[in-house]
């Protein structure tokens, strides 16, 4: 298996492997190339005469994207086909930092994808880790067993129902945080479920690593398109990485911010 080096910011050709549908509209894309990066990063996908999107990353070695077909590029890179080629460029923005012994998962949709990536790390840094996920109903879970094959309990919420206990993510949060403290809840997943997981952390003093979604177009600092309000640190500084732009930008600064 070949690596593919740095520079990040350029593309670079990736080479689909496997395509493997997770679901009625979620595949699970496989390279023969691995990437030197950290989870919670992302990289952008581009498909010539199509588009580029940013996709978080659910593995390095090889890489490894989950990819929703909701629109033009996503539905692209579902017709890829094995052997041939996709433009990559990253790894790019801030990832989540392992910190002490315990990880807290929180995810929603493809949100499993950097979080199952996460879960490997935490395990290989002999930490111990749990997942809670929120979906609208069975056919939306997603990686479940992928996470139960890694030894890490897997507390499912859906809104019917149909799979888990019914309810929103935030019941089996407060369940998994009573039972066992985390040292940090990782999350990935819609806005509202992220905003709703903030005022729960806040509430029960739990460190939070939160990824925020936002409009991306050239992914290094330069568009303005991804700004957000900034996420405010406990101290009430910011968690910035970049110094020229006003705002919080979600591709430089995030996708991933830290509340501690
Ligand atoms: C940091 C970051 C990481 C991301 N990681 C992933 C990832 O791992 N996997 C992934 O599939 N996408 C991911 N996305 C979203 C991805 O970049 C694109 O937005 C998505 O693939 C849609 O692009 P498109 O060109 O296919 O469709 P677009 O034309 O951009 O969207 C088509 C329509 O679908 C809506 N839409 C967008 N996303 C969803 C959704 N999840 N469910 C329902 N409707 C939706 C849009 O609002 C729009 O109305 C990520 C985005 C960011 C910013
Ligand atoms: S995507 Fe251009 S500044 Fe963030």
């Amino acid at each position: 298996m070949s690596t593919m080096m740095q520079p990040t910011y350029l593309h670079r050709p990736f080479t689909l492997v496997s395509s493997k549908m997770d679901n009625y509209r979620t595949r699970s894309l496989t390279f023969a190339e691995k990437l030197d990066c950290q989870p919670g990063q992302y990289v952008m996908a581009w498909l010539p005469g199509v588009g580029e999107k940013p996709f978080s990353i659910a593995g390095d070695d090889p890489l490894q994207l989950m990819v929703v077909d909701v629109g033009p590029v996503s539905h692209s890179l579902h017709s890829v086909a094995e052997g041939q080629r996709v433009w990559i460029r990253g790894p790019l923005g801030q990832g989540y930092r392992l910190v002490g012994q315990r990880v807290l998962l929180a995810a929603g949709g493809y949100g499993v994808a950097p979080l199952y990536y996460l879960a490997r790390k935490a395990l290989a840094a002999g930490m111990s880790a749990e997942v809670c996920m929120g979906a609208r109903s069975a056919e939306d879970v997603l990686w479940a067993e992928r996470f139960q094959a890694l030894g890490v309990p897997v507390r499912v919420m859906t809104e019917d129902g149909s799979m888990g206990e019914r309810g929103l993510v935030t019941k089996a949060t407060e369940a998994a945080i009573a039972a066992a403290r985390p040292d940090s809840l990782c999350a990935c997943g819609p806005l509202g479920m992220l905003e709703a997981l903030d005022r729960q952390c806040e509430q029960l003093g739990v460190a939070r690593q939160l990824s925020w979604e936002a409009h991306m177009r050239c992914g290094m600092g330069l568009c303005g398109s991804c700004e957000l309000p900034a996420p405010q640190g406990e101290d009430g500084s910011l968690h910035r990485h970049s110094c020229q732009q006003p705002g919080w930008l979600a591709c430089l600064d995030g996708p991933v911010s830290w509340k501690e």
